[in-house]
């Protein structure tokens, strides 16, 4: 790989010890991908925030790093935690997680990253059309990819650290414009109905595709980018995708020719076919203690319609409804807005999210949410909790009354 004499030197520890570990790790990622060159970077996301799946040894790592004084260099935003900042007490948050928990932001913090801890930070702080950047979190990494224009390959929590405090990253995968073809084309026959449809829908197709297959959707409607965000959050949890686009729609979409497109492999998904593949995760037996919204975190018009859908109603006896989404958008909410949430019984939560937060040690044990990733990682996460997947008309429907 090329590197400069800038590059050679971090390497030989001018910039301290860390910093040569960090673009060592970028170094090698690279040459094993065949990169040529490091490319420089501005804007990163970083995962691996919640003490539940960072754990101990990103905890002392994390320390260690601001006790050498190490700085990000890009604008780097972080992931949801474990719980949110303030009141994780009532939401019964063990104190012995909460209080590594707190050192962990604490530590991104210091080493000067935007503590967003959500995982739609594109929300706001975008990156551009055709932007190189290094975002973990796999649905932001869909997102940003597809929905945005803008390029990053799918980092773990330390290459984007790496990339994060180098403010570098390897030409290699989708930086390059041949890797961001399209290698399947997906036709949809039918009208996906809700949000929830669109999550299973990429759910299901991630496990029926290859990661490098950049599937190429054609749908017969013009999804809305909560939808968009949807499917590539199911795209990511099956399939480790991280790049689609939707034909009409997604910005890399519109430079695919018709000849590119006859030559796919095509793949056509009926209504009967999601609806058989998601009649397991569909099935509720009993109340659940939990419903759970925001997984990718909820967006301003999302919060809005789940608003607009709770007005005069109330959960049902014995059922929390928590709603996960950033600072960012409850901060553009109106007192109206927030006020039928809080009336039905619901609660906003921000800086954490069902997946991540230790709700089995919460005193949860029933989950009952509108999302395949959440679906599909809380069963996986949180030991003898059960998750089932409904849409926001059914839930409203089956666990709130009219009040
Ligand atoms: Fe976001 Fe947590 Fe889901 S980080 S995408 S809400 S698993």
């Amino acid at each position: 790989m090329h590197l400069t004499q800038k590059e050679k030197r971090i390497l030989q520890g001018e910039k301290g010890s860390i910093k040569a570990k960090a673009l060592k790790l970028l170094v090698e990622m690279g040459k094993q991908k065949g990169a040529e060159e490091l490319v420089d970077i501005r804007r990163s996301h970083i995962s691996g925030v919640s003490y539940k799946t960072a754990g101990k040894p990103m905890l002392q790592l994390l320390e260690d790093m601001v006790e050498h004084g190490v700085k990000v260099k890009t604008f780097a935003t972080v992931n949801p935690a474990g719980m949110p900042r303030k009141g994780w007490k009532s939401l019964g948050v063990p104190e012995e997680f909460a209080l590594p928990q707190h050192r962990i932001i604490a530590a991104y913090q210091k080493l000067g990253c935007e503590v967003t801890l959500s995982c739609t930070p594109y929300s706001l702080y975008s990156p551009k059309k055709g932007e190189t950047v290094a975002f973990a979190e796999s649905s932001a990494v869909c997102y940003v990819n597809s929905v945005i224009g803008a390029r990053t390959n799918r980092h773990g929590s330390l290459d984007a650290l790496a990339a994060s405090i180098t403010g570098k990253v390897p030409k290699m995968g989708l930086l390059l414009d041949e890797k961001r073809r399209p290698g399947i084309l997906i036709k949809v026959n039918f009208v996906p109905a809700s949000q929830t449809e669109f999550s299973l829908l990429g759910l299901y197709i991630g496990g029926k595709i290859e990661k490098e297959d950049n599937p190429a959707f054609s749908l017969s409607n013009v999804p809305t980018e909560d939808e968009l965000k949807s499917l590539g959050g199911g795209l990511a949890t099956s399939g480790a995708i991280a790049l689609f686009h939707v034909l009409g729609v997604t910005p890399e979409a519109q430079n695919l020719t018709e000849k590119e497109l006859r030559s796919l492999e095509t793949i056509t998904v009926t209504e009967e076919e999601l609806e058989e593949f998601s009649k397991e995760r569909k099935k509720v037996t009993e109340k659940p203690d939990l419903i759970a919204f925001g997984c990718p975190h909820v967006s301003f018009n999302r919060l809005k319609a789940i608003s607009k859908k709770l007005a005069g109603r109330k959960v049902r006896n014995a059922i929390s409804l928590w709603i996960f989404t950033s600072e960012a958008v409850i901060s553009r909410a109106n007192e109206s807005l927030l006020k039928s949430i809080r009336n039905a019984g619901g609660q906003l939560i921000i800086d954490t999210c069902p997946v991540v937060a230790p709700i089995e040690k919460m005193g949860i044990k029933k989950v009952v949410v509108d999302s395949g990733k959440a679906c599909s990682y809380i069963p996986r996460l949180a030991k003898g909790v059960t998750a089932s997947i409904s849409n926001l008309d059914e839930i409203v429907e089956k666990w709130t009354v009219k009040c």
